[in-house]
């Protein structure tokens, strides 16, 4: 069976701070002891903490190059810290044109390709099949499929949406060498089990586990289903 992903994106939430070096600890772990590689995407502030412990990707990358960029991050940060990657395009912070807009890919790919020339992964996020289409030909690390109205809730995009889950799954495979990943609402086990079912190769994850006290029972259930 190949390996399964499973990225924990920690965003802005205060738990961040208070566990996610607990987090990065347990990522480590259960990679370790597991064929899941668990990945976490940690506030910039952290990156550097959290790579001494786990596998580190950033949630964001902009497309430039080191220079007078005052609040931008570029991949030779990244790389400088030493983190394998970055998230891109999450719907919270698009490379759209205007807000609500459609997507730059030429910025995508400007940056996506920065981030391949420096040796750094990528794992491209997007909102729909059709988008998943032109980021295929970008070839990021991965892409990841994540319907905004579903993000931070309880509903799960494996369940609500596996018609959706399984073309988005169908279309990066045919035309790429990218990981189809999935997020949204992921909290347990059977989310899991249902994502590898329809093709997926692994999952983004955030208040499912920056939100729950017990954070680990998550992870382990998340990874057993990844696991099937
Ligand atoms: O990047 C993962 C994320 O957007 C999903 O969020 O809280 O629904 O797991 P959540």
């Amino acid at each position: 069976m190949s390996t399964k992903v499973l990225i924990i994106n920690y965003k802005a939430y205060k738990e961040a701070f208070s566990k996610g070096l607990d987090i990065a600890t347990y990522a480590k772990q259960v990679s370790t002891e597991t064929n899941v590689e668990v990945i976490v995407a940690p506030p910039f502030t952290m990156l550097s903490e959290t790579n001494k412990i786990a596998k580190t990707i950033a949630q964001g990358v902009d497309e430039v190059d080191p220079g007078a960029f005052t609040a931008h991050i570029t991949w030779f940060e990244l790389k400088a810290v030493g983190v394998s990657g970055t998230l891109l395009n999450h719907s919270e912070e698009r490379y759209a044109y205007s807000r609500g807009g459609p997507l730059d890919y030429d910025k995508i790919k400007e940056a996506v390709d920065k981030c391949k020339a420096a040796g750094l992964e990528t794992y491209v996020c997007v909102q729909n099949t059709q988008e998943a289409e032109e980021i295929a030909k970008i070839n990021p690390t991965g892409i990841a499929y994540e319907p905004p109205e579903l993000i931070g809730g309880d509903i799960s995009v494996a369940n609500s949406k596996p018609d959706i889950v399984k073309e988005f799954c169908e279309v990066v495979k045919k035309s790429s060498s990218c990981l189809a990943l999935i997020g949204a609402g992921i909290k347990g086990k059977e989310d899991a089990i249902k994502s590898v079912e329809l093709g997926s190769d692994g999952l983004l994850v955030a208040s499912g586990i920056l939100k729950e006290e017990n954070y680990k029972a998550v992870i382990d259930e998340l990874v057993s289903g990844l696991s099937q």
